[in-house]
């Protein structure tokens, strides 16, 4: 009855965002994908194939050929036949959807089979399956926080983990600078002092929050150090200090056989999470961790016992995903996109323009300026390329960027075709 009262509401909300130019505008819909016959036969291309291009994509009421290069699908598995014959292969099998929630009917063999191999593949006791890393966090975070506990996060955590620990009810909530591990051992310090003199409010536990690729810059959390200085402080707490990192972006794209940044930084935290929506190719998301964190989360999480599964074709699928990094193709993936990501950064800056230089394959050039983001977004795709321009308010005013996405089907030609691009921007940036 009060809908027109609310279309109001809303329309006045979205002028908002139009004015603060926070406003995301409508979708590019991919309409059809034209691959070349190395990624169809799961391949990567050799070195006369490497001398053309890789993949296109066709947007609906476009007909030119775009190069993505802003898909997380950075390993290219999510074209590979292996990973489609065993997603139609689980479909022939059990259907399309799972029809229920894990503990009524939704449970299936390739659930539990995945489970069992992302628990070994991260080498675990255990692991549990989301419908998405989003609703991993979010079904993760406050079912482990209480009024006991202090929570600790990097500053650009992504958007999941700052929700959940929104939606939990912490003793104290602490911020550090990204990837600052000084204030991150200052604030553990602090508390640790407090909890010896029982000033302040009464900590049990702590837990330390971080992504471990953070997708906006491909830089990593030095989870060997955050591990360190936990260690050090863990006595002062009475459930001691817990560590948790969302690998998202790591996990298939990071770490010489697709770990991530536990496999880069050579430590591991307390609890895991990533998702098989990126690298893997698949969809869907998962925590890995000791058999009794498991099973606690699976009998108390409400987004695992009151929300579907993902479908058992994408568990097959995503096993399918997983025995191809596990195997040496997997290995010759990883170091392509490697070799093409250093290919990149390097002509980058022969260009002159600035990077984070680093092996994963989010590479930003960083243009510290809305308008010329804008204006390179706009050339860059009047040339063929999609990529994502980054601005104020989603990131801080002067660290505007384009985030280019290197992708494993991609070819060197590829590559240098957006050197190409970006060099004549910077002859004619108007043309
Ligand atoms: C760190 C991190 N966590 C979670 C997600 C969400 O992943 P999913 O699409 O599986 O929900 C993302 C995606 O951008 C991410 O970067």
């Amino acid at each position: 009855m009060s809908l027109k009262q609310l279309d109001l509401y809303c329309t006045s909300k979205l002028e908002e965002l139009k004015e603060k130019g926070a406003l995301k505008g409508s979708e590019k819909v991919i309409a059809k994908i034209t691959a070349p016959n190395w990624v169809k036969r799961g391949k990567l291309p050799d070195t006369a194939e490497d001398k053309i291009f890789g993949p296109r994509h066709f947007l609906e009421g476009d007909e030119n050929a775009y190069l993505l290069m802003n898909s997380n699908s950075y390993l290219g598995l999510s074209l590979h036949p292996m990973v489609i014959d065993a997603e139609e292969q689980g479909v022939q099998d059990y259907g399309t959807g799972p029809g229920a929630v894990r503990f009524i009917s939704g449970t299936y063999k390739p659930h539990v089979e995945l489970e069992k191999r992302l628990a070994a593949f991260h080498k675990r006791e255990s692991a549990m399956i989301f419908s998405a890393a989003y609703a991993t966090v979010m079904g993760v975070l406050p079912t482990l926080i209480d009024e006991h506990t202090l929570v600790i996060s990097d500053q650009l955590n992504h958007n999941s983990i700052i929700n959940a620990i929104r939606s939990s009810h912490p003793a104290k909530k602490e911020i550090y600078q990204h990837l600052d591990m000084k204030v991150l051992e200052r604030i553990l310090g602090t508390y640790a002092n407090a909890a010896n003199t029982q000033s302040g409010p009464k900590i049990e536990r702590v837990l330390v929050v971080t992504d471990g690729i953070f997708s906006m810059r491909g830089d990593h959390a030095p989870l060997d150090e955050i591990v360190g200085i936990c260690h050090k402080y863990e006595r002062n707490f009475a459930e001691g200090i817990i560590t948790i990192a969302d690998d998202s972006h790591g996990v298939g794209a990071f770490g010489k056989t697709g770990r991530g940044t536990e496999e880069y930084t050579q430590c591991k935290v307390d609890i895991l999470i990533a998702t098989l929506g990126k690298a893997l190719g698949v969809n869907g998301g998962y925590v890995a961790a000791s058999a009794p964190v498991i099973e606690y989360l699976r009998e108390t999480s409400p987004f695992y016992i009151y929300s579907n599964p993902i479908t058992p074709s994408e568990a097959r699928a995503a096993i399918g995903s997983i025995d191809i990094l596990e195997s040496d193709e997997g290995l010759e993936r990883l170091e392509k996109l490697r070799s093409l990501t250093v290919r990149f950064e390097n002509g980058l800056t022969e260009l002159g323009f600035e990077t984070i230089p680093g092996e994963h394959p989010v590479t930003p050039l960083l243009v510290r300026d809305t308008k010329k983001t804008a204006q390179l977004i706009q050339y860059l795709l009047k040339n063929g390329i999609l990529a994502t321009g980054l601005s104020y308010p989603v990131v801080p005013k002067g660290d505007e960027e384009i985030r280019f996405q290197i992708n494993a089907n991609q070819t060197i030609r590829d590559i240098d075709f957006i050197l190409e691009v970006l060099k004549n921007f910077l002859v004619r940036p108007h043309s």
